[in-house]
């Protein structure tokens, strides 16, 4: 299996806890701070286009209301997605799929670009985003998602592209499910580690990455145990250029 070539450091959700969450604004940002790698999610309008999106509902991120897969891309793409987060960022638009994978591409970030299905759009979910990226050059893209059908369905779209399981605690069976998805890695939360799990990961031959580490003596302890990646919202207590080292 050929391991994937992690960037250290992954600004979560585009700029983390500095720009509006799943933004160009916020993909922009971290490219200016030195990271290499942003992750960002990716759910379908009613029309089936992939927008950068956290909740199923609107109004915790944007101005609108009612649910992202009962509105159609024409709608969603005049909804306000700043304003909430501080008033200086009013006019950031909720960005498509390939607005953002263009944005990165234009800054060299790798882009994880992972797939949050609305309830029951698994299957569609992942063939539209693993069509959509299956065009950008190797490397550049990373999917996960925490489900394995819409993992699977980005496989058949996108079969060179790297792939992660998403999961807050391993459980168990996560190898067998690494091999049956074809996924390189697995992402999942740095607190739901149970002991010598890290260290089983590491030498499994797939690759581990953690989310959301904000304190750069965690983010040291997960490398030094073997991690290839972490998911940070705190982009200013990292220095990209120190191989995600905290800042002195
Ligand atoms: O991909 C890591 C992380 O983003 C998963 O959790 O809920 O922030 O999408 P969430
Ligand atoms: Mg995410």
């Amino acid at each position: 299996m050929n391991r994937y070539a992690y960037p250290r450091l992954f600004a979560h959700r585009g700029g983390g806890s500095l720009a509006p969450e799943n933004t160009l604004a916020g993909i922009r940002l971290a490219a200016r701070l030195g990271y290499r790698g942003v992750e960002f999610d990716a759910m379908l309008s009613a029309d089936g286009a992939p927008v950068l999106i956290h909740d199923e509902r609107l109004e915790r991120t944007t101005d609108g209301a009612g649910l992202v897969a009962q509105t159609p891309l024409a709608a969603l793409r005049r909804l306000d997605a700043g304003a909430r987060f501080h008033p200086a960022f009013a006019g950031e638009s909720l960005p498509t799929l390939e607005q953002a994978l263009a944005a990165c591409a234009a800054l060299n970030l790798t882009a994880n670009v992972e797939i949050k299905p609305a309830e029951g759009a698994d299957r569609v979910t992942g063939a539209t985003v693993g069509r959509i990226v299956a065009a950008t050059p190797a490397g550049a893209v990373l999917l996960s998602s925490f489900s394995e059908e819409a993992l699977a369905a980005a496989r058949a779209a996108a079969p060179d592209c790297p792939r992660a399981w998403l999961t807050d605690a391993p459980p168990p069976d996560w190898r067998q499910r690494l091999e049956r998805l074809g996924c390189q890695g697995l992402h999942c939360a740095a607190t739901q580690l149970a002991p010598g799990l890290a260290e089983e990961l590491a030498g499994s031959g797939f690759a581990f990455a953690c989310y959301t580490v904000n304190d750069p003596a965690a983010a040291a302890a997960l490398f030094a145990a073997g991690a290839a990646a972490i998911f940070t919202d705190r982009l200013d207590r990292f220095d990209p250029a120190a191989a995600g080292l905290g800042r002195r």
